[in-house]
């Protein structure tokens, strides 16, 4: 886990940012094995949250801030089902409420003394938050691809990107890069032309890359020494979620998940997912597969850093499309038209053909 630069939060609506906050969604909140019986402080969409467990082994997030002097609960400890704030005791229940307040003779409930709490739940190995403080009303969080299924070998990393959260999903999701920040390590060499189908409903937009042959770059030649032909899909789901898909053949498939969780305007956290099968043991893969991962990774945090660094020196963001921004317009409208409350299932699906050369 990295650390990101100090963050001014703009206002999400800002004009000048491509920024969306989307509250009525899940996020993840921290990995499962990472909330233990202390409580953790995260920072979701621009609010400090509090996570803890109670004795049951549920999780809960509160605002973190104390109902009666702000301090924030994070620096508590759990008493009990009762989160305790560090400088005069009160404690809190599951809810909220605070139930207890040291040295007070009478009730200690009061309206005022209590805490916002957030719907959480636990699953796919991650504790999830749904920042808007309502109810979900039945919504789940997104389904992971690949962790559980026979044969398949899942890798997780998690890193705190020094920028938007729409500047890592047009990245993670740009295939025109990868020839030429990662040469060699995934694309590279003679390129072709391609033909992509890009579909997109009120919920999430997708690519798929069609007569692609296997990438040239070391990554790719691991995963499949056979070369072969690609089916490859890029697709990006609300609130702010990107996942890549490769298969070859019948017995190589990659799925790479990104569940990104915005915790302030250019500080995004991310928990990658990388589910994949090969025609051999996975874990024969792995020492290889890593390192070269790890680099094509850094090079992308790097690059998006030096996005966000111009965007702060310039005061704004400006872009140029091509139509081989395959998905970065599509992710904006659908960011923005959320934002704005216009998605809903009565929008007609959108099919779209081009060509370009990768
Ligand atoms: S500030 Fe929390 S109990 Fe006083
Ligand atoms: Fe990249």
């Amino acid at each position: 886990v990295s650390t990101a630069p100090p963050d001014q939060s703009h206002d999400p609506a800002d004009p000048r940012y491509l920024t969306a906050f989307l509250p009525d969604h899940w996020y993840v909140a921290c990995r499962t094995g990472d909330l233990g019986s202390r409580p953790v402080r995260r920072e979701i969409l621009g609010q400090p949250l509090v996570l803890f467990r109670t004795p049951d082994g549920r999780p809960h997030a509160f605002l973190d801030r104390c109902a009666h002097r702000n301090v924030p609960l994070s620096g508590g400890r759990m008493v009990g089902d009762r989160l305790e704030c560090p400088y005069h005791g009160w404690q809190y229940d599951p809810d909220g409420v605070c139930r207890h307040v040291p040295s007070l003779v009478g009730d200690p409930e009061g309206r005022a003394r209590r805490v916002p709490a957030y719907a959480t739940t636990e699953e796919q190995g991650y504790v999830w938050v749904f920042p808007s403080g309502d109810d979900p009303r039945g919504r789940r969080p997104f389904s992971i691809t690949g962790p559980g299924a026979p044969g398949v070998t899942v890798v997780r990393r998690e890193l705190v990107l020094g920028c938007s959260a729409f500047q890592a999903l047009e990245n993670f999701l740009d295939v025109p890069h990868t020839a030429f920040l990662h040469r060699g390590l995934f694309r590279g060499g003679r390129s072709r032309e391609l033909e992509v189908v890009v579909r997109r409903t009120h919920l999430g937009v997708e690519a798929e890359y069609l007569g692609e042959p296997r990438p040239e770059g070391i990554a790719a030649r691991i995963l499949a020494p056979r070369g072969g032909e690609l089916v490859h899909f890029d697709r990006f789901h609300l609130p702010a979620i990107s996942e890549v898909e490769y298969r070859l053949g019948e017995r190589t498939h990659l799925v790479t998940t990104s569940l990104l969780t915005p915790e302030s305007t250019f500080v995004t956290r991310l928990h990658a997912v990388i589910a994949y099968q090969v025609p051999f043991p996975g874990w024969l893969v792995r020492p290889f597969l890593g390192p070269v991962a790890g680099r094509i990774l850094d090079q992308d945090v790097k690059m998006l850093e030096q996005q966000r660094q111009a965007v702060e020196r310039f005061g704004r963001e400006q872009y140029v499309h091509t139509e081989v921004d395959v998905l970065g317009p599509h992710i904006w409208y659908l960011m923005r038209q959320a934002q704005r409350g216009h998605l809903d299932s009565s929008q007609t699906p959108l099919e779209k053909r081009l060509r370009i050369r990768a």
